[in-house]
């Protein structure tokens, strides 16, 4: 199975139907933070899909920082207990941040995420997440911003892996069980 796309089993949601939500997402954001100070914070990697095509449907003077945490082996569940693999570059007191997620499992990285950032003090603290696992939310969390709610299985592309491949797809999709040999991690 050379080819990418024959690893995927079925596409769940299309090139087409994230475009037209990254660009909604942006367009809210967009009326949400107008004369405000937005700082987007991609979680990395997953997230560099994302911010980068819905940071160009915002329409506002905006600057950007990463962080990279790790909650996910290659192919296990989340412990829960993240890890800041990398810290952003700036201080955040007193700016409207605005985290950017790939999608929210259980939500232990990301409650783990709005935590350490509330205490450096920004003046908001939202949440846009592409997808949001509904089901597997094990911890309360206020997304503010949501793409699409998904049922809990495991999905790859349009930045989110598998042993770090399949980021690349344009789409969302399920992998073909023989792909991680027959047990879906996660
Ligand atoms: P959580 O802590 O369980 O919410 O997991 C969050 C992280 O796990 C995400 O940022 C992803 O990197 C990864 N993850 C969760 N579900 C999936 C999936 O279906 N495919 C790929 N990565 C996932
Ligand atoms: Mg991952």
């Amino acid at each position: 199975m050379d080819v990418l796309e024959d690893q995927i089993e079925r596409v769940l949601i299309s090139h087409e139907e994230i475009q037209e939500k990254v660009r909604e997402l942006g367009e809210r954001i967009t009326a949400d933070y107008s004369g405000r100070d937005l700082l987007l914070v991609g979680v990395l990697k997953g997230a560099f899909v994302l911010m980068a095509d819905l940071s160009r449907h915002i329409r506002l003077p905006m600057e950007f920082d990463f962080m990279a945490v790790s909650s996910y082996g290659a192919a296990t569940k989340t412990s829960g207990v993240v890890r800041i693999l990398k810290d952003l570059d700036h201080e955040i007191a007193d700016r409207d941040v605005l985290l950017v997620e790939d999608i929210v499992d259980s939500g232990l990285t990301l409650n783990y995420l709005l935590k350490n950032l509330r205490t450096r003090r920004p003046s908001s603290l939202e949440v846009c997440a592409l997808m949001h696992k509904v089901e597997a939310q094990q911890v309360p969390l206020a997304i503010k911003y949501t793409g699409f709610e998904i049922p809990s299985v495991f999905v790859v592309g349009y930045g989110l892996d598998y042993a770090e491949r399949f980021r690349n797809l344009p789409y969302v999709g399920t992998l073909r069980p023989e792909v991680y040999g027959g047990l879906p991690p996660g």
